[in-house]
Order: structure tokens, then C-alpha cells, then sequence
């Protein structure tokens, strides 16, 4: 038995108290608990990877507002369903200072998160014409959006876009939209667990696509303006962030505030539908939703039976937050730009000591540094490196459960973790090299 920093005995004790056969393919969750017991059991503080959360305080800005509109009687009343007015006029101005689209605010509308965002959208989308009865994640992915279709009893299809970057997206995309049942493409950009960021050129052939064989788009921009080789963060200055909206018009948009604004807790998010799509009637809806309406069927028929609304609060929080953004007031990108700059640390210390990037290049580029990064271990596959891990006190998740077939890869997230700890990580991956090599 090697030496390692976490006696063998209570991580192998957690384990088996876990009742998880394959730690590795345990849910976030599980693997959340597991590693809180090893700490507790231990006294080892772990390097904590395995939760993509934000690791910063919410701005004050959100907050405030918040108690303010509380103090002002908000928590009695109900919320409009599409949202309140004020903050529907900040989201489209957001949208056109920082993505530079044009759509109009009665588009514009909040969600509880962008996990109701895309599970309202789903509802709509994959129900809106009988022949298109499936939807086509572009993977890796964000894993409950595939657990939403479970719920909703609704079908898909995915690849791995990893040999398929550049040029070569486009036959593959093809191949399954020319058969003709995909309703909805689905993907993340900053990638959540992978980090790529599609290129103008790839999200030009997503949008062409989508317009030839009518199918929408849903763009998750959860990680918006988190690529940090470029300054996303000037409200109405170029560059601005890239999206497939600049090439179609079937799009959707979901815009958490929880990374970008720090604000998970709050669940408050942003549906952005295209003007067009919007309007859009779809006759198969009518039969299923109030109208054939695409727009009003995601407000008055998903949004009203999931929650009939968003918190009201939390509205005038991201409202406030928008506001300040839009009016070049708060540069919302200075405090999470730390991401960015912990993750090329610790993509370093992991690198140093045999570790290798899985996902790496975005076509010609390397991978942007942010809030997540991949890594294998070679001889390991992901499953047990995330196991074998745990007696180092480092804990991530493996890409087996995002629809990534890199099944040897971890996804790292790096909020979590304090510069402090950079010491202690870089002598526990020294120690797993010592024990590896
Ligand atoms: C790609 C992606 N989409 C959506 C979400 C959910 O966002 P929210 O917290 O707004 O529900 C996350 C959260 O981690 C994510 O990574």
C-alpha cells in the first residue's frame, strides 16, 4: 500500500459507507457527501472539484435591491409570469450591450434558473411538431438537461463534438438533421464540463443548419462572457459575445446569473427568444398548449404550470445587477476573471506532475482558461482515477456522465478552491506521481 496524504482506511470506509459501487458513477451529489464524511472522518481539508459552484460572494448591488423590494411589500403579491416589466427592459438591454442582438423585452424573460429556462423551453420546443420528435445534444454536457428529457418522456440524440470541431461540425450535424426528426439542438459555450468555446465558424454552421432544417437552437450561455481571452465584459463595445444568433433566427437563449453574477441561490435566470421564433406558430403546439404560439405557449402554458413565475425579490436583485452592467457601472467580469486565473495555476501544477488536458485546443487555439478544465492520467481510466484520487484529498467527477466518450477524463471545477491551497495540491499531486510513475 502506497503512503498516501488521506489514510487508505476512511476513504475505503467512506466508500463502502457510500453504498456507491462505482464512486465515479455517482451523481454530484452523492460524490458531495461522500467527500464531506472522508473530511469529517480525516480532518483533511480536500481539494474540492467536484461541484461547479460559484466560489464567490454575490454583489451587494443584487442584494440590496433585493431587500429593497422587499421592505417595499414584493413578497405579497404575485409576479407577473413573463416577468417584471423593469427587469425586462434591462435583460434586452443586456442583450444588446453585451451580445449586440437586437430583441425586444417582451421576449425577454425571467426563469427560476436556467434549469426552468431549459426545461420550459424543452417542453415547447420538442413538442412542436410531431415529425421532430427528438433533440440532438452537441456534447459534452450539462447532465440534469438530459435527466429533464427523462422526465418529460421526450427523446435525444448526441454526439461527442470532440473530433468534430471546425469544418468538419458540419457534415455531423448533417448527418443527423437531414433524417429529419431533430426539433432541438442543444449545447453550452464556454462548455460546461469542457470549456471549449465554439468559433464564429462553428457556430455559423450550427445557425445555417438550423435555419435549412428548421430546428431551434438552444444556446446555454451560463458561462456568458467567461472566456477570458477576450474582454466580453464593455457594455455596446466589440468584441462582443459570440453566438449563433448572429446566423439564425431559430434561437433561444439561457442566460444564468448564477456563475456570471454569482447569484445561484437566488435562481433567477434569463429566457432570450428571438423575435421571430417568438411569433412563430406552430400548429402541433395548439393541440398540446393553449395556443400554437412558440413565445406564449413557454410563458402561459410551461412557465405558468412550473411555477406560475419567478421569485419577486429576486427579480429586482438581477434587475439591479443588469442595470449597473448595462450602464457601465459594475464590470461584473473583474471578480470572476479569478477563475480564469486559478485555473491556468492549477492546469499547470496538474500538467507538471503527468497529468494531460483531454479537451485542449479550440480548433487552431488552445483552450481558454476558466471554470472548469478536463484532465486524464494515462493508464487511468476516469473511474478509477477519480477514485484513486481520493487518497490524495482531491475530489472531481468523471466526463463518462456528460456525454463525453473521453471516458479516461475529470472534469476539475475550480471555484471552490483557495489560493492558499494551491501548495497543498501541488505536494499531493507530487506525492500521486511519486505513486504513479
Ligand atoms: C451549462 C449549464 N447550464 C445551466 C446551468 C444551470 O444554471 P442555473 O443555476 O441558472 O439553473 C448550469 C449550472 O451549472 C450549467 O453549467
Amino acid at each position: 500500500m502506497f503512503n498516501t496524504p488521506v489514510p487508505p482506511e476512511i476513504v475505503k470506509k467512506g466508500i463502502q459507507e457510500s453504498g456507491l459501487e462505482k464512486v465515479g458513477r455517482g451523481s454530484i451529489r452523492e460524490i458531495v457527501g461522500l467527500i464531506n464524511n472522508i473530511e469529517q472522518a480525516s480532518g483533511i481539508r480536500f481539494i474540492r472539484m467536484e461541484m461547479g459552484v460559484p466560489g464567490l460572494d454575490a454583489p451587494g448591488i443584487g442584494i440590496e435591491a433585493e431587500i429593497e423590494a422587499l421592505k417595499k411589500g414584493v413578497a405579497s403579491k404575485y409576479p407577473m409570469i413573463d416577468g417584471v416589466k423593469e427587469l425586462k427592459n434591462e435583460i434586452s438591454r443586456f442583450v444588446k450591450l453585451f451580445i449586440n442582438l437586437d430583441v425586444t423585452p417582451e421576449h425577454c424573460i425571467p426563469s427560476v434558473g436556467s434549469m426552468q429556462g431549459s426545461m420550459a423551453t424543452f417542453m415547447v420546443s420538442c413538442q412542436r411538431d410531431v415529425k421532430k420528435d427528438t433533440t440532438l445534444f452537441i456534447d459534452p454536457g450539462f447532465p440534469v438537461q438530459k435527466r429533464q428529457h427523462h422526465v418529460l418522456g421526450l427523446k435525444y440524440e448526441s454526439f461527442d463534438v470532440y473530433n468534430y470541431r471546425g469544418e468538419k461540425l458540419r457534415e455531423k450535424l448533417e448527418s443527423f438533421l437531414a433524417k429529419g426528426n431533430i426539433s432541438t439542438m442543444v449545447y453550452s459555450s464556454p462548455n460546461n464540463p469542457s470549456w471549449i468555446c465554439f468559433s464564429e465558424r462553428e457556430l455559423q454552421i450550427i445557425g445555417e443548419l438550423a435555419t435549412k432544417y428548421d430546428t431551434v437552437v438552444i444556446e446555454d450561455l451560463a458561462y456568458i462572457a467567461m472566456d477570458f481571452r477576450n474582454d466580453y465584459g464593455r457594455p455596446g463595445e466589440a468584441p462582443f459575445q459570440p453566438t449563433v444568433a448572429r446566423y439564425t433566427d431559430n434561437f433561444v437563449l439561457l442566460i444564468s446569473s448564477s456563475k456570471v453574477f454569482s447569484y445561484a441561490g437566488q435562481r433567477v435566470a434569463m429566457i432570450v427568444i428571438s423575435d421571430s421564433l417568438y411569433s412563430r406558430e406552430f400548429p402541433h403546439l395548439a393541440g398540446r398548449f393553449s395556443t400554437a404560439r412558440f413565445g406564449y405557449s413557454i410563458i402561459q402554458d410551461a412557465i405558468y404550470s412550473l411555477s406560475a413565475g419567478v421569485g419577486h425579490s429576486a427579480q429586482y436583485g438581477l434587475r439591479a445587477m443588469l442595470k449597473a452592467a448595462n450602464d457601465g457601472t459594475f464590470n461584473f467580469l473583474n471578480d470572476i476573471k479569478e477563475y480564469g486565473e486559478k485555473a491556468k495555476i492549477m492546469k499547470e501544477l496538474f500538467i507538471k506532475n503527468g497529468f494531460k488536458l483531454v479537451y485542449d485546443q479550440d480548433e487552431d487555439k488552445p483552450l481558454a482558461d476558466g471554470f472548469y478544465f478536463t484532465i486524464f492520467y494515462p493508464g487511468f481510466s476516469g473511474l478509477d482515477l477519480m477514485e484513486e484520487l481520493l487518497y490524495y484529498g482531491i475530489s472531481a467527477i468523471t466526463l463518462d456522465i456528460t456525454g463525453s466518450k473521453r471516458s479516461e477524463g475529470l472534469r476539475a471545477c475550480v471555484s471552490q478552491i483557495k489560493r492558499e491551497q494551491f501548495n497543498d495540491l501541488r505536494q499531493r499531486l507530487e506525492a500521486f506521481r511519486r505513486n504513479h510513475s
